[in-house]
């Protein structure tokens, strides 16, 4: 075996590769074949009730006895505005009219923070995932060490030296470097300051040299020679999402499965006009629309965008979805998660690809 980062040694996993957490995409059968084998499946419960994480980490746990990692949302509460929201409606009424939808009179805020769910906390110290990462923030310091005391080991999305450096002061294990070719939502801890989109790879030297931590760096890496690289940059680990979404044992369906097989894979876009926080996918009518002004609170804005994909998608409309993807989309392969993961093991190992 490797002489991995001791992160990854031990944790006992083989290969210093980790399935990124995708709420609504992965599922336990993806992260349990990720971990059987011997890299560290995920599973995002974000967006998810404490009971449904519960039955996903009970049902992920009766598919492997390897470690995993559960994934939460650490944002700040949405801040509600009814003529913000109302504004955000007006403008999406056509796409509502275009998909023959009747505009939401109201919105809700339609999953809460990790950060104000006690009994998603509870139960995470209850079931003890070996590894437990935070998205868009961190949690408390109180509940940080309730964790780190009941023997979980921590990981927290940064996507600059800042939240870097917030991520090293409050004792987390390690950081996951996100790119800005990353699919899906951008962790950033605070959408409304300047975005410095750093590239996977700027990103991951600078947190190699200035921090501590082991680095894992996340966006855009689609196989073996991408996770060499980033190891090469000094990173103690890959996490991919995009390449893990045409597995079969993911949630992804055939619509999205197309698109993503489709020579609209290579054209992503980063936009909060979905979800109201800026996240990568595979331009569509929705994304195209885009934004006047500000766009309603995440994940307020969010819950406009899923009511008009679940009519449209009725009427075979997938123009509206959510396909999260990063700018690698085009080098996605369809193909069981543990023969990706045997395959990009292989890659990494070979001389030259
Ligand atoms: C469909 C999808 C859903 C995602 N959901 C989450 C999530 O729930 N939690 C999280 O921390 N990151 C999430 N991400 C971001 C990943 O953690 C990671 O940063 C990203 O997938 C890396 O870029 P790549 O997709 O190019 O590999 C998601 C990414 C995708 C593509």
């Amino acid at each position: 075996m490797q002489p991995y980062h001791p992160f990854f040694s031990q944790l006992a996993l083989a290969h210093p590769i980790i399935q990124a957490p995708m709420a609504g995409v992965g599922t336990p059968r993806l992260a349990a074949a990720v971990s059987n084998a011997g890299a560290l499946g995920s599973l995002g419960i974000g967006a998810s009730t404490a009971a449904q994480a519960r039955a996903m980490i009970e049902e992920t746990r009766a598919l492997t006895d390897r470690p995993i990692n559960v994934n939460v949302f650490c944002h700040a509460p949405a801040r509600r505005d009814a003529a913000l929201e109302s504004a955000w409606l007006a403008h999406l009424a056509p796409l509502f009219d275009e998909a023959g939808a009747t505009l939401p009179a109201a919105l809700d805020e339609i999953y809460r923070t990790f950060n104000d769910d006690e009994e998603s906390f509870r139960m995470l110290l209850a079931l003890r995932p070996d590894v437990v990462s935070f998205h868009f923030g961190l949690p408390s310091s109180e509940r940080l060490a309730a964790l780190r005391a009941a023997g979980i080991r921590t990981m927290a999305t940064a996507t600059n030296l800042q939240e870097a450096l917030l991520i090293e002061a409050a004792g987390i294990d390690a950081i996951v470097a996100q790119g800005i070719e990353a699919g899906g939502h951008r962790g950033m801890f605070n959408p409304d300051l300047l975005d410095e989109r750093l590239s996977m790879a700027v990103l991951v030297r600078l947190l190699v040299k200035r921090t501590g931590l082991p680095v894992i760096a996340a966006g855009g890496i689609m196989d073996g020679a991408g996770i060499k690289a980033a190891l090469d940059l000094g990173a103690a680990g890959a996490q991919l999402g995009t390449a893990f979404i045409l597995s079969p044992e993911s949630m992804a369906n055939d619509a999205y499965r197309a698109n993503l097989q489709s020579e609209r894979a290579a054209t992503t876009a980063l936009t909060a006009a979905v979800s109201g926080r800026p996240a990568r996918g595979i331009v569509n009518r929705l994304i195209a629309h885009g934004a006047s002004g500000a766009p309603a609170a995440y994940p307020v804005a969010y819950d406009a965008a899923k009511q008009l994909h679940a009519v449209a998608a009725k009427a075979g409309n997938h123009e509206f979805a959510a396909h999260w993807a990063g700018q690698g989309a085009p080098l996605a392969r369809a193909m069981p998660a543990a023969q990706l993961v045997q395959t990009l093991v292989r890659e990494l190992h070979a001389d030259s690809t």
